[in-house]
């Protein structure tokens, strides 16, 4: 039977949720049965066999509804394979210096629930999706896009067998 993954994503101008998106669609094609949801709309985990937590960075840290899903599902995330990914500028440029500092950002994920895998991603910043209060205040930020869709779908297809594969 196809494994069930759920892809739950913490997103607050949607970058976040086109990459997860583009996770479960790779996932789907692997074989697996794939939910997408948002942190907030997930109400437990129910028979998934397994979890990816996708989230955007801001001010330094994981938003605060992915922290909020982690500690909610702190118990039943530890019953299952889990893998992470992040969405940050900081991964725009991947220098060492950079990925540590993204490394850095995934701790709180780690701590809650070490992953199979972590995938680090650059991201995105466009004005028309900047409506919240802290948001409008990175519109002097220029726009751009990191997003590497290969890579995005690679670490998919990678990181597939490897929560099919681990017992925990
Ligand atoms: C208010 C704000 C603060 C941000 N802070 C950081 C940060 O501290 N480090 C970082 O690498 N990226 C930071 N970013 C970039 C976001 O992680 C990036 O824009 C991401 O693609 C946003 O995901 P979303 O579109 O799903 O909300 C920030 C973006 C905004 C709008």
């Amino acid at each position: 039977m196809a494994q069930r993954i759920l892809v739950a994503y913490g997103s607050i101008a949607g970058s976040t949720a086109e990459v997860a998106q583009a996770v479960a669609d790779e996932m789907r094609s692997g074989g697996a049965q794939v939910d997408l949801q948002s942190v907030e709309a997930v109400k437990d985990l129910g028979d998934y066999d397994a979890v990816v937590v996708g989230t955007a960075v801001r001010m330094f840290h994981i938003l605060g509804k992915t922290r909020r899903f982690l500690r909610r599902h702190r118990r039943a995330l530890g019953e299952r394979p889990a893998a992470y990914f992040l969405v940050c500028l900081a991964m725009g440029e991947e220098s060492p210096e950079n990925i540590s500092k993204a490394e850095g950002y995934a701790k709180p994920m780690i701590a809650a629930r070490a992953p199979v895998s972590l995938g680090l991603f650059g991201g995105c910043i466009n004005h028309d999706n900047l409506t919240d209060f802290f948001g409008r205040s990175m519109k002097s930020v220029p726009e751009q896009d990191h997003r590497d869709w290969d890579k995005i779908r690679a670490w998919a297809r990678e990181t597939l067998p490897k929560l099919v594969a681990s017992d925990q």
